[in-house]
């Protein structure tokens, strides 16, 4: 059995008050509920300290974004040593806006991926077709070259902690979330892709949907059998609704 996995995606927003505010309020809103695992993708700025206030909560802390090089003269970059020594142990990897707004490549990705890897942090690798991709029927194609691609560099063909998820770009801050069957296919289609890299990779790797999900949608993804999760933007930053996501999938797994 997977754990569930629940991640939220602050992006740009939050300074480090209201980041502590959040993380001060958030376990109140999810008392009672266990077996899930909760992170939150906090900016930067806010890392070191919220890393010492989630030890007492349920949360476990993830970064948004990271360099592959442990150190250096990369002007403005953050390694994945620096992560690991505020207490990180996921990182978004290859997220869309990345992609899109900041022009990251597919094999730069795949640098992130295994250095993430090689320093102990799981990486939450985003793949996902636009809508012009997904018009033209190509959503596939573009899940497996993503996929491969960000896997190039995988030693001894080892995932390790990596978790994938599935973002449509079109579902992202748009209000309209991919249909559950779309999700599914998709989330099936990435671990079919799984199972070419292992068995095992397959059964242990956690596959996210991402895209407009909410406290009222996210039991039409976690109700699939190849979604382990979600990774939530939006619906992320306010406690009270990140909780009714966690509590959601609580219930419906407590059956
Ligand atoms: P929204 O939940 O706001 O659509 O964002 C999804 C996302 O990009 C999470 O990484």
């Amino acid at each position: 059995m997977r754990q569930p996995l629940i991640v939220a995606n602050w992006k740009m927003s939050k300074g480090l008050e209201e980041a502590k505010d959040y993380v001060r309020r958030f376990p109140g809103e999810v008392t009672g509920v266990s077996g899930i695992e909760m992170v939150v993708c906090a900016p930067f700025i806010a890392l070191a300290v919220l890393s010492k206030m989630v030890q007492q909560t349920p949360l476990v802390l993830g970064a948004q974004n990271m360099y592959w090089e442990r150190e250096g003269a990369f002007t403005g970059e953050i390694s994945p040593l620096m992560l690991r020594e505020v207490g990180v142990r996921y990182v978004i990897v290859g997220h869309s806006e990345r992609r899109n707004l900041f022009g990251e490549s597919d094999s730069l990705i795949a640098k992130k991926v295994a250095s993430a890897l090689e320093y102990g942090l799981a990486p939450i690798l985003c793949v996902g077709e636009d809508l012009r991709q997904r018009e033209a029927g190509q959503t596939k194609e573009v899940l497996q070259r993503q996929f491969f691609a960000a896997l190039e560099r995988l030693e001894n063909e080892q995932p390790g902690r990596l978790v994938v998820a599935y973002e449509p770009v079109w579902a992202i801050g748009t209000g309209k979330a991919a249909s559950a069957e779309d999700a599914a296919s998709a989330a099936g289609f990435v671990r079919s892709l799984l199972k070419e890299i292992g068995s095992a990779a397959a059964q242990k790797t956690r596959v996210l949907y991402g895209g407009s999900v909410n406290a009222d949608n996210i039991g039409d993804f976690t109700s699939c059998e190849d979604i382990d999760g979600a990774l939530v933007g939006g619906s992320s930053l306010k406690e009270k609704e990140f909780a009714a996501i966690v509590r959601s999938v609580y219930e419906e797994r407590r059956g």
